[in-house]
């Protein structure tokens, strides 16, 4: 069956809950009104326990169906991701690369007891951004999500040893350029151009701020690093309409507030205020490294929508990081999966979702909790074994010691990346992925 057909059918499949609801709903509602004196028909409260009895129906089959309606939550988003190829090389003329990342590696010198041991946190990874595309990035803790977007802004420590290289908008970024074209920015040129051009915004809001400095003042050394003439009028004007545009209430009233007065949810509003603050309209980069994850269900999602209605309103590009596969796949146009410091399969959210290749990626879905899961007797998978020593990776796949389908060859060498025919990128054996 094609994905075309398999949209329609989940589709179709959802059409037929709700009308089955509707129709349940329907004969429970003739069935009180036969039984009732108190209840007309047309009454108000009448159709109030028609629609709530329908709604809980129709809840009811969600989760009894659940395994379906994800596959068609996935199908749905397949429709707005087919506008991008997930190498970013996007189709239409008309959408700009913004974003490329070639052969990045990083690596820490460090010393464990007396041992001197170099860390290779991200070991040749490659990938590029269009215009306004949302690229979501997946993987295990220590997998080098964190490290490999923290080298976009240039927020690495000094030890970091970088070779590869990061192109923004054609600007080589990258300390030590492996493009022998690029001339490079000079240091301090390349930090004003970074706090134009990216944000970054993280997972504990309330960590990044001064405990003892009120937000006024926040925003107003913020504007300052650009701008050192701009005023504190200036300052507060500029503060309180990004406050609002991240949908703080009240905006104006509450940059005399310092951050304990802030909820959790509203600190992670204001850090992408402040993570905007030097951006113009109309582009930029923002990268949300997991900016829910200390945050409740009802406030990710909020979070979630705000990001979505900000690369509406903005143009904004976002690079997404989180450990949540399902949370990804409902704001990224593209998914990366990684790996012990390399990509292991990266093409449209709805390929990644729909018919993921890669052994890890398959794994990180059947370990995600799907819809109603909570409700559910049957118990999670869970990916056996642990993570690589990124001081030793070794010299083969870093997946072999959990993969399910590793063969004697995958210790040997780490597998080249497979491009696929519709652009989806997998690293395994030919093999394995049925190519
Ligand atoms: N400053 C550093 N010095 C030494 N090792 C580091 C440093 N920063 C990161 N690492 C190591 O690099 C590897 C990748 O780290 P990274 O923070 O990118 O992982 P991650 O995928 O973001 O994980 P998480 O999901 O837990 O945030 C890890 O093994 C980490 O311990
Ligand atoms: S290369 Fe081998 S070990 Fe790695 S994911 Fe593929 S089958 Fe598994
Ligand atoms: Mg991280």
């Amino acid at each position: 069956m094609n994905d075309k057909m398999k949209e329609l059918l989940g589709g179709l499949f959802v059409a037929f809950l709700v009308i089955l609801s509707s129709v349940i709903a329907g004969f429970i509602y003739l069935f009180i009104l036969l039984k009732s004196e108190y209840i007309a028909a047309h009454d108000t409260l009448g159709y109030m326990i028609y629609l709530v009895t329908a709604g809980s129906i129709y809840c009811i089959l969600l989760i009894l169906f659940r395994p379906l309606v994800r596959y068609k939550m996935i199908a749905k988003k397949g429709v707005n991701s087919k506008a991008l190829s997930p190498l970013g090389n996007s189709p239409n003329e008309n959408v700009q690369k913004l974003l490329e990342v070639r052969d990045l590696k990083i690596g820490f010198p460090v010393i464990r007891g007396t041992e001197e041991l170099y860390i290779q946190a991200v070991r040749g990874v490659s990938f590029s951004l269009n215009e306004g595309e949302v690229l979501g990035i997946v993987g295990e803790s220590g997998s080098g999500k964190s490290v490999t977007t923290s080298a976009i802004p240039g927020l690495l420590p000094k030890n970091a040893v970088i070779s590869g290289s990061i192109r923004f908008e054609r600007t080589e970024l990258a300390k030590t350029p492996a493009d022998g074209n690029s001339a490079g920015l000079p240091e301090k040129e390349l930090r004003m151009y970074r706090g134009r051009k990216i944000g970054m915004i993280f997972q504990e809001p309330g960590r990044s701020f001064d405990p003892l400095q009120n937000m006024g003042s926040v925003f107003y050394e913020t504007f300052r690093n650009s701008d050192p003439s701009i005023t504190k009028e200036e300052a507060r004007v500029r503060a309180e309409a990004l406050l609002s545009e991240a949908g703080l209430g009240n905006a104006g009233e509450r940059l005399g507030n310092f951050p304990h007065q802030f909820s959790g949810g509203q600190l992670q509003r204001i850090g992408i205020a402040l993570a905007l603050a030097g951006i113009a309209q109309g582009s930029g980069l923002l990268i949300a490294d997991e900016p829910t994850t200390a945050l409740d269900v009802t406030i990710q999602s909020q979070i979630i929508a705000l990001l979505k209605k900000l690369r509406r309103t903005r143009g904004l590009s976002i690079i997404f990081i989180s450990h949540d596969i399902d949370l990804v796949a409902d704001i990224a146009d593209t998914i990366m999966v990684m790996y012990g410091g390399i990509v292991m399969e990266r093409g449209t959210t709805a390929e990644i979702i729909r018919s993921p290749k890669h052994p890890y990626t398959k794994a990180l879905l059947s370990a995600s909790p799907g819809f109603g899961s909570h409700y559910s007797r049957e118990r999670l998978a869970s990916i056996p074994g642990r993570v690589i020593d990124p001081a030793s990776p070794g010299a083969g796949c870093p997946f072999a010691p959990r993969c399910p389908s590793a063969l004697p060859v995958c210790s040997a060498d780490i597998p080249k990346l497979l491009v696929q025919a519709d652009g989806q990128e997998v690293r395994c054996l030919p093999e394995i992925i049925g190519i």
